[in-house]
This record gives C-alpha cells, structure tokens and sequence, in this order.
C-alpha cells in the first residue's frame, strides 16, 4: 500500500477543557470564602451585577494568589494549543454566590477568548431533599457546541453525549474556551456554593 492510499485523519474543532486543583486553595479558600459571602450580603445583586466588577482589582493577598494562578493556567492553555506565541490578555474576574435554590440558566460569555470558574466552596448535596432522582444539585454542565450533533451520534463514538457534567471540588480551577454553553444546577442545600468566574480577553492582535 502506498501513503497515498493511507487514510488520513483530521480531529476538527475540538473543544478543550481543563481543569487542575490549586496548590494552596485550602489556606485560600479558608479565607476567601468568609470575605466573599460578606461582601454579598452587603452588595445588592453581586452575581446578577458581574459586569460591575473586578475581583482581580482588589488587592487582598488571596485575590493575588488567584490571580496569579489564573494567569499561569491560561499560559499552560495555550501551550496545551500549540500557540506559538504567547498571548498577552486581561482577565476580569466576578463572585458567584448560589445560596438554597440559586442556579446560573444556560449561557456562554461574549467578547471573551476564554472563561473559567474557580471553586471556593462546594457544599455536599448529599443531604438535600430531593423530589426526583435525576436532578444533579452544584454541578456545572456544559454543552456540545455543534448544535444538535448527538442527532447522528453513533454510541461509543466518543462524542455521543451532548453534555459533560461535574461536580466541581472546593480547589479547583476550570478553564473553556468562552463560546461553549453551560449551566450550573441548583444549590439545593443551605451553605451557600461559592465560585469566582472570570473572563479571559486578549488585549494584543496576532493573526
Ligand atoms: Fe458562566
């Protein structure tokens, strides 16, 4: 057989998600997670306003850290893409408190190459009561970005699945590129579940 006649294989538009558990988050997030819950209580609206804000402005020592972990893991990103250059970007951050009840509807993030969530806490829904048994309380979903591909999925194709869901663990930072949907499911306990999100946007053309 010739290589002309080698069939050749092209993996087109994947999607890459990463996610990584920070070193250090316990000690963070033992101190983020009071300071947050605080500030909403006294902000009206804090998730509802995200555009508001800048967490990353603020100068607290732990909000330093994330950041400074949020920056090195879109560097690692992009060379998990093969980027051959290295981008230069802002990254505008927000917190997200879902009391009993709170759940964030299905949405992408405009204007953004990249948007992530970085888990505070994650409270245990084991004990929540539940009506039926196929609701997936704290977890985030997100969604095949080819409309309606699962149409013709074939099983064990390995995109059969129009969904991927996980409950994140307190720690841990997820990074997507900012065009995919998702969704998170409600909090149906009483501690409150606290993330900060934020948008990656590049500030250099390189085409
Ligand atoms: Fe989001």
């Amino acid at each position: 057989m010739t290589d002309l006649a080698r069939p050749q294989f092209e993996r087109l538009w994947p999607t890459l998600l990463m996610s990584l558990t920070l070193p250090g988050a316990e000690q963070a997030n033992a101190v983020l997670a009071p300071m947050l819950l605080a500030e909403d209580t006294g902000t009206e609206d804090l998730t509802v306003r995200y555009l508001d804000q800048d967490i990353f402005g603020q100068s607290h020592p732990a909000i330093g850290w994330l950041r400074q972990c949020c920056h090195k893991a879109v560097l690692d990103y992009a060379a998990e893409l093969n980027m051959s250059y290295r981008p230069e970007f802002d990254i505008q951050g927000w917190a997200n408190i879902n009391r009993r009840g709170d759940y964030h509807n299905l949405h992408n993030h405009p204007h953004s190459w990249l948007s992530g969530t970085y888990y505070v806490q994650v409270p245990n829904q084991s004990g929540a009561s539940r009506n039926r048994s196929d609701l997936n309380p704290g977890e985030i979903s997100f969604f095949d970005p080819r409309p309606q591909a699962n149409m013709n999925a074939v099983r064990d194709d390995g995109q059969f699945n129009p969904e991927y869901r996980r409950l994140p663990m307190p720690g841990e930072l997820f990074l997507w590129p900012s065009f995919l949907h998702h969704l998170v499911h409600p909090n149906l306990v009483d501690e409150p579940r606290v993330s900060i999100s934020f948008n990656v946007v590049l500030t250099r053309k390189v085409l």
